[in-house]
């Protein structure tokens, strides 16, 4: 059986941090609100000449570095992006142009903060289909370019960012110790896309548009449907609770990550957290996260890693690798 095994792994942050104390010169917000309500103590924003598509190439190249492959070796480049560099081409024939590859295809998946799950179920479904060898998956956001900087419900809480992987098809015996991704389990629901969106579009506006957020809604849903994707991984898999190794959450609030993993039974030293240093990155958050926690040594071979996420649509899902 054909599994889709993590090859590589990259991440690329702007230049400058922004810190609470900084933001508390800009709105009416204190370092200590921020840190107390979402965990968040800074954020990387990006500057002149850094944008989406800027910083998904470093990860790329940085994931393909560590997998010791080049650009010719990738058959297929998703990323999963809500802050595209322009309203088309997509960001990641853009990143395949800055790559030097020509050949084969690329595409954006938005699903916003589930963005990175949906991109890896999207490039396990071609790996395991034949339909490629290896895919790049991206996640990568520029959220400082439509956030409403004088909104401090919404401005405190995101920043930019960009996380890859490399997926390789690698046979297995189609069991659950096989490496690779074992389950992928993806759901929206449009009922609420009025509860976190962007005010503005190519159709609608003919502008770009500002994030607006109805926090204490999205906050009410996250831990239910969060938890109800995982518990449906396991069941797909027969797996346990017990089996897992690593939780990597989407990071938008250390409050949600605690409480998912609280009504989980997963104890806190399994679960990578790194809001505290990124802040909310949409899709970015968990290529950032898996790629920190695989490049410390948390995250070793053969170890069973949950992803999961929640965001605008709202979108929600969940995959669970081995690595
Ligand atoms: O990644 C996609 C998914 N997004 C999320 O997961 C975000 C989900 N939501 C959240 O994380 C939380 O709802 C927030 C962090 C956004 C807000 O936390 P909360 O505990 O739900 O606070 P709240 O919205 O109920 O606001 C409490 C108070 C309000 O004042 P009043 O009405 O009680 O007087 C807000 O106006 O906090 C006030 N407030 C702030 N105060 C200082 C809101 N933002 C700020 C701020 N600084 N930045």
């Amino acid at each position: 059986m054909i599994r889709s095994v993590v090859r590589g792994f990259g991440t690329s942050l702007p230049k400058r941090v922004l810190t609470n104390r900084e933001l508390e010169s800009m709105v009416d917000t204190s370092d200590e609100w921020i840190v107390q309500r979402t965990g968040i103590r800074q954020r990387y924003i990006a500057g002149e000449g850094e944008t989406t598509a800027s910083l998904g190439e470093a990860a790329a190249r940085e994931a393909l570095d560590r997998a010791g492959l080049t650009p010719a070796d990738i058959d297929v480049i998703i990323v999963a992006t809500s802050t595209p560099d322009n309203t088309f081409p997509a960001t990641a024939v853009n990143i395949q142009n800055r790559l030097g590859m020509h050949h084969g295809f690329a595409f954006d998946v938005q699903a916003v903060c589930s963005g990175f799950v949906y991109g890896v179920t999207t490039a396990d479904a071609y790996i395991r289909g034949g339909l490629a060898r290896r895919v790049l998956v991206i996640g990568a956001e520029t959220f400082s370019r439509i956030l409403d900087w004088t909104d401090r419900t919404t401005c405190v809480l995101f920043g930019d960012g960009a996380g890859a992987i490399v997926l390789e098809a690698q046979e297995g015996e189609g069991t659950v110790a096989d490496r690779g991704v074992l389950t992928a389990q993806l759901r929206s629901d449009g009922a609420h896309l009025d509860k976190l969106y962007v005010d503005g579009g190519p159709s609608t506006t003919g502008t770009v548009g500002h994030l607006r957020m109805e926090g204490r809604e999205v906050f009410k849903h996250a831990v239910g449907m969060i938890t109800d994707v995982i518990v449906a991984a396991f069941d797909a898999t027969g797996l346990s609770i017990e089996d897992l190794d690593w939780l990597v959450p989407h990071q938008a609030n250390r409050r949600i990550i605690d409480g998912s993993a609280k009504k989980l039974g997963i104890p806190l030293e399994k679960v990578v957290v790194t809001v505290d240093l990124h802040g909310n990155t949409s899709a970015a958050s968990i290529p950032l996260a898996l790629a920190t926690a695989a490049a410390d040594g948390r995250i070793k071979e053969g170890d069973l890693v949950l992803l999961e996420a929640m965001g605008g649509g709202f979108t929600w899902g969940a995959v669970l690798l081995r690595w």
